[in-house]
């Protein structure tokens, strides 16, 4: 079965697309395979973040007229799989009640199904709630993003969701931000991911490629990785670990050497 998390915040602006790619081609570099949703179909960027220009199906076809998901499916550079929203300029806000259907399609297609969400609750943030069974909550580290990542996360746990915890991104450590304890508190949830202000991001927003991969060593890069390793519930290797892999790779090979 596919893990299908969402990626949520009330308020709109706080880092949900760039989580989303960030996280889903993260996962993909961890060996899984993933399949990343757009599903706010008003203001989809998605295709923006990732450079992907011709995508000739979207979700707003698969919610129209076509009839399988599959459809809509294209493959990124990175090996991440996408079903796009179209970002034209033209209005292809579409009912996207039936998502949840479709997504089941794909059930056991992808180790992972993450899928980018809309801000707010309105029709369709509440059928990306729906569509998925684990949920991330984004913000920032300031009161009006919680106070919003707030609503998004009571309307989840109405219904049972699973929330994996919050990411709190574009953080600067400043005396005017709300410290991770704070947050915590206010939520009674983890905080299981930490992205700094990196104006990496953006240069990589510019270069149409998630900063995992424009900037591999940024802090942000780094943060969305050690995300993506909690959520695997994969650990980073330290330095004693790569150095036993390194001698009982060794050994291994002497090993074999006295057998033969
Ligand atoms: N860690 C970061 N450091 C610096 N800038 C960031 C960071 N994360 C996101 N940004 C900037 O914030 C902008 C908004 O991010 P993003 O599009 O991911 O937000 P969103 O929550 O998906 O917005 P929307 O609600 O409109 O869908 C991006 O254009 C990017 O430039
Ligand atoms: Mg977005």
């Amino acid at each position: 079965m596919s893990r299908v998390i969402g990626v949520f915040s009330g308020k709109g602006g706080v880092g949900k697309t760039t989580t989303a790619v960030n996280l889903g081609v993260a996962l993909t570099k961890l060996g899984k395979s993933v399949i990343l949703i757009d599903s706010n179909v008003n203001t989809p960027n998605v295709s923006l973040h990732l450079g992907m220009n011709f995508t000739p199906f979207t979700i707003q076809d698969i919610m129209e007229n076509v009839p399988y998901i599959s459809q809509a499916m294209y493959i990124h550079e990175s090996g991440l799989r996408v079903i796009p929203a179209d970002f034209s300029l033209k209005d292809r806000h579409v009912d996207i009640s039936e998502l949840k259907n479709h997504v089941h399609k794909l059930a056991g297609d992808a180790d992972y199904i993450i899928m980018d969400c809309a801000p707010g609750l309105g029709t369709d943030a509440r059928a990306a709630i729906e569509a998925c069974s684990e949920y991330l909550i984004v913000t920032n580290p300031e009161l009006p993003a919680v106070a919003d990542a707030y609503k998004a996360y009571k309307a989840i746990k109405i219904i049972n969701g699973k929330v994996l915890g919050l990411v709190v991104n574009k953080v600067n450590n400043d005396n005017y931000e709300l410290q991770s304890g704070e947050i915590e508190d206010f939520f009674n949830e983890k905080i299981i991911g930490i992205v700094p202000e990196d104006r990496n991001v953006r240069a990589s927003i510019q270069n149409r490629m998630p900063v995992v991969m424009h900037k591999p060593n940024s802090k942000a890069a780094k943060a969305y990785r050690k995300l993506a390793m909690h959520i695997e519930g994969a650990k980073e290797k330290t330095f004693s670990d790569i150095l036993l892999d390194f001698l009982s790779f060794d050994r291994k090979k002497m090993n074999k050497g006295t057998a033969l």
